[in-house]
């Protein structure tokens, strides 16, 4: 059974997954207490994703993170580097254009996607950085990304329970579900050394993206981040006006063949405050917003 270390060696970390693929959503579930569909949701309003449009769920390990953009009606192409993960999706939902890709050299062309996210994949890239660029690189100007990712709880009593859960509880809860509890050592260990809100979205505007925001969930115990590729190729008229390109042509994106997503559901709407600076305001009544 292998383990990866903080050094994200990629194949120790895709041989890691291979190996808790067969039971990988279970573990999910019972290890966030339930949260994980809780996030997901969040995830879905955030994206936005909408009939036709082209999304990449970058590292979408079986694809459950892929489904609430098909079920809006998008176009979803669920990528990830471990064969392992890729084939328990492939037989759980074979309508999926699942494609093996690694998150630092992605097999698409430039400016393809309407969005690109990531959930709970991006901590185990080893070159962060190169993966945000090469999420800009596939984004279409205007285009949109949005990262859910384990963060750091904001409240300091929390904080400091919820490490205690990840260093002493989650290890022996793994043991009895997981079929590689070692990777759960590696995920508490990843998640004490990954940067905290603020941190990421510098990386996020260093990597080129703009109006970069995040929100919490659950106290911080996970972040949402989005940004917006700028819209490049737009002119400033003589009277100073901005003029926006044309929306690009939907559809026609490769061979579907009898891939037949479900039918389109009402995108859900989120009505909640980001924080875009390192001291941003929360949302009165909100059970999960907090600034940091
Ligand atoms: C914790 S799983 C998340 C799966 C899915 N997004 C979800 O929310 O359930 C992390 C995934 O990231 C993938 N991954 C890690 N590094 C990667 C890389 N460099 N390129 C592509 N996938 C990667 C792993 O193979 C694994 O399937």
């Amino acid at each position: 059974m292998t383990r990866a270390s903080l050094d994200k060696q990629p194949h120790e970390v895709a041989s890691m997954f291979d190996d808790v693929a067969e039971r990988y959503d279970l573990t999910n579930d019972v290890l966030s207490l339930g949260q994980d569909r809780r996030w997901r949701k969040e995830v879905a309003k955030a994206v936005d994703a909408r009939p036709a449009q082209k999304v990449l769920d970058l590292a979408a390990g079986t694809g459950t993170s892929s489904m609430p953009f098909a079920r809006a009606g998008a176009y979803v192409v669920p990528c990830d580097f471990s064969q392992g993960m890729l084939r328990v999706g492939k037989r759980n939902n074979a309508w999926l254009p699942y494609t093996a890709g690694d998150a630092t050299r992605l097999p698409f062309k430039d400016d393809v996607f309407d969005a690109v996210t990531i959930s709970f994949g991006l901590r185990n890239v080893q070159d962060t950085d190169a993966a945000l660029r090469e999420m800009h690189r596939v984004t279409r100007p205007g285009g949109r990304i949005v990262i859910c990712e384990f963060s750091h709880p904001t409240w300091a009593p929390f904080r400091t329970v919820y490490t205690e859960y990840l260093m002493r509880a989650l290890p022996p809860v793994a043991r009895s579900v997981s079929s590689n509890p070692d990777a759960y050592v590696y995920l508490a260990e990843s998640i004490r050394d990954w940067p905290d809100q603020p941190a990421l979205a510098g990386r996020l505007r260093d990597a080129g993206w703009s109006k970069v925001a995040w929100r919490n969930l659950t106290g911080g115990v996970v972040a949402l981040h989005r940004g917006s590729r700028r819209a490049e190729n737009h002119r400033v008229r003589p009277g100073g006006l901005l003029q926006f390109p044309r929306e690009p042509a939907r559809g026609g994106f490769g061979p579907r063949g009898s891939r037949t997503p479900p039918p389109p559901s009402p995108s859900p709407k989120s009505n909640h405050t980001w924080t875009t600076e390192s001291r941003g305001t929360s949302v009165p009544g909100c059970g999960y917003c907090r600034t940091t």
